[in-house]
């Protein structure tokens, strides 16, 4: 494991002409995510307090996304939250982001801390470089009311009448809901 950190960093360095920018587009990544989380956060409680997990559905429909948009175009970089299991396909993961999904369940079944999985790699897409950032989701216990295994029957078919390819249920509290994934273009 501290070889494969070792590897991965070096070929991170050689990426880079400045170590420098690695880190702070590591930093750039956990604001937006912390700023997109909070964000997501505050209005779902809001919702939920005031009018009930139907009609916080009904809102996070198009909120979610709203708000996701908003903070990727305030930061000037690509900003998503994605999932193996997914609700809204709008969400849908790419192949790299498969990869670092599945790696993530790898390691948390290998006992590492949910709360601190993430995993950053320079990729390269038709000539063009990025840097990619993805930190995990847990699911927390205001989670399960929509994601987990014994959902309100009238909440259940709120969820398949505005979703009816959903997959986001059975989570247990403490699995990984999902991923934050940030993507900023390289200068070339
Ligand atoms: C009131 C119901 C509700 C609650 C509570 C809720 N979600 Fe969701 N969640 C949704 C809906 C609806 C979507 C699809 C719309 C969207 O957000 O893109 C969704 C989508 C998601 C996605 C995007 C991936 C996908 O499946 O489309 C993630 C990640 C997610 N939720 C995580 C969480 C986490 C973590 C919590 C607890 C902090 C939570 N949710 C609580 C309703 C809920």
């Amino acid at each position: 494991m501290v070889l494969l950190r070792a590897f991965l960093i070096f070929f991170l360095l050689i990426n880079f002409s400045n170590a420098n920018d690695l880190l702070s587009y590591e930093k750039q990544s956990k604001i937006s995510i912390k700023e997109l989380a909070v964000n997501l956060k505050k209005s779902l409680k809001g919702v939920l307090k005031e009018s009930g997990p139907i009609a916080a559905v009904e809102y996070c429909n198009i909120a979610a996304l709203d708000i996701t948009s908003d903070v990727s175009n305030k930061n000037n970089i690509f900003i998503k939250r994605t999932s193996l299991k997914l609700r809204n396909k709008n969400n849908m993961p790419d192949r790299w982001e498969i990869d670092v999904l599945n790696n993530f369940e790898k390691r948390k079944k290998n006992g590492e801390n949910v709360m601190s999985l993430s995993y950053q790699a320079v990729y390269k897409d038709n000539n063009k470089s990025f840097y990619r950032y993805m930190k995990a989701i847990p699911t927390g216990k205001v989670c399960l009311t929509c994601h987990g295994s014994n959902i309100d029957p009238k909440l259940a078919s709120k969820l398949s009448e505005l979703y009816p390819d959903d997959n986001a249920y059975n989570y247990k509290l403490g699995d990984i809901r999902g991923a934050f994934s940030v993507k900023i273009p390289l200068p070339n």
